[in-house]
């Protein structure tokens, strides 16, 4: 059961295209099977029946002609010429078979013609080409030789090679407008996938059939309404940020003034760490201008990107797996973005590991960066927290702008409008490998 729905899972047309096809075909091929049905076994029939009879009706009647004349030439190139048989009039006067040589369709044919026309014995016998009949009579046994053709109809195999030729091209010019009515329907696919990597979709018109176009338009607004949404939060967030300097500049001045006791200190350095979070987070909206993606050399990104990084305690390698795998490294990048996603990798591990591995893979569609230290790693269980705004683990660190649990957050939203992932893993080296999907 299982195998033959696996059959048929495996055989079932998948695209649009194709289904569309067979749901045309079908009925077209059912249409060709009926009229197939129909012509062989009806129309062929009667045919048969009437040629049988035409051939019994001409063998009774030069067997009359045969009885009654003398000039036997005659008769026989009478019926030669005017009925396509040959007469012979064989030296024995009687049959050593009867009936028919086997039966089958044709002969059960000609048999019941004959039998209603002559009444005397006679012999059937078919070859692949010609019809032989013997059959008694008073001038001893007469020989009656036809091709076989004359049992035949060419309308039936016409019909068939007709009625099939006009479904073929019927089909062939149904998937011609087919193709032009899921071209619109691909378009808009390929419109959504861009946006989802981050791209501004302009040059999208709807176009094709009403459904079509509608969820077109439906995706034109749908973009627009993402993007107002997306850049309104961010100023709304930037806007309330930049505010909340000015009281805290003033609190801090307040709290300069009064006596430096315990509590006042405590006070001072949750305002400077609100400070370094509010600076982070400006700079962080600041940086999140929206960026087209460009084509960059890989390389040269990453290498530009290490430099300054590079030092005798601080090591930053690259490496390319399978390279002749790699389709390009040329790939379309939001540039800034990259770069600010892979400097936040690099001051991460450099916290508390000495060196770094960057590998660039291919794996299907995608293009793989796996970036690995040997410092201290993240536990299992805080791998998706780390990635949270503001989220950090080693709170003993001092909080400065720029290191204020933004890093991964920045990561991931970078990579995610690239129409990317990111996700943690342990790393050869010891410590955390950051694996970023790029899809290219
Ligand atoms: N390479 C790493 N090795 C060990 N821990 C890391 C690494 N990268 C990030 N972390 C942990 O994840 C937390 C969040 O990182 P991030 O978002 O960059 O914030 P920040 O670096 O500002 O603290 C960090 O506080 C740190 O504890
Ligand atoms: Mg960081």
């Amino acid at each position: 059961m299982d195998t033959i729905k696996n059959l048929l899972e495996k055989i079932r047309p998948k695209s649009l295209f194709s289904r569309a096809l067979v749901i045309l075909g079908m009925p077209i091929v059912l249409v060709q099977m009926i009229l197939g049905y129909i012509f062989v076994d009806r129309h062929t029939e009667t045919i048969l029946r009437q040629l049988s009879q035409n051939i019994s009706g001409e063998i009774a009647l030069t067997l009359d002609l045969l009885k009654n004349t003398t000039d036997i030439a005659a008769v026989q190139n009478h019926a030669k010429e005017n009925l396509g048989m040959n007469i012979h009039v064989l030296d024995k006067n009687k049959l050593t078979q009867y009936g028919l040589h086997e039966a089958g369709w044709l002969y059960n044919h000609l048999n019941s013609a004959l039998k209603t026309k002559i009444n005397v014995p006679y012999f059937i016998f078919m070859t692949d080409d010609k019809i032989i009949i013997q059959i008694e009579s008073t001038r001893g046994v007469i020989k009656y030789e036809m091709t076989r053709k004359k049992l035949f109809s060419r309308t039936t195999p016409l019909v068939l090679i007709w009625t099939g030729c006009s479904s073929i091209l019927l089909l062939l010019i149904a998937a011609v407008f087919m193709r032009n009515q899921i071209r619109p329907i691909k378009r808009l696919a390929k419109a959504a996938d861009r946006f989802g990597k981050g791209d501004d979709v302009t040059n999208f018109k709807p176009e094709g059939a009403t459904e079509v176009r509608l969820a077109g338009s439906s995706f034109i607004k749908m973009q627009e309404r993402l993007n107002l949404f997306l850049t309104e939060r961010t100023q709304m967030l930037a806007g309330v940020s930049h505010d909340l300097r000015t009281p805290l500049t003033r609190m801090k001045l307040q709290l300069s003034m009064m006596d430096n006791t315990k509590n006042i200190q405590e006070l001072q350095k949750d305002l400077a760490q609100m400070q370094s979070m509010i600076e982070g987070f400006l700079n962080y909206a600041r940086g999140s201008q929206p960026e087209k993606r460009k084509p960059v050399d890989l390389v040269k990104l990453l290498e530009d990107v290490i430099q300054p990084y590079q030092s005798p305690t601080f090591n930053i390698d690259i490496f390319y797996i399978d390279k002749k795998n790699i389709e390009s490294l040329i790939v379309p990048l939001k540039i800034d973005l990259i770069k600010r996603l892979l400097t936040n990798l690099i001051v991460n591990s450099k916290v508390s590991g000495t060196c770094v591995h960057i590998s660039v893979a291919q794996k299907e569609r995608f293009l793989q960066l796996f970036v690995d230290d040997n410092g201290a790693g993240i536990p299992l269980s805080e791998r998706e927290n780390v990635f949270k705004p503001f989220y950090r683990l080693d709170t003993a660190r001092p909080m400065q702008s720029g290191n204020v649990g933004l890093g991964l957050s920045i990561v991931r939203d970078a990579i995610r409008s690239h129409g990317g992932q990111v996700f943690l893993e342990d790393s050869p080296l010891g410590g955390i490998r950051v694996v970023l999907n790029l899809p290219v």
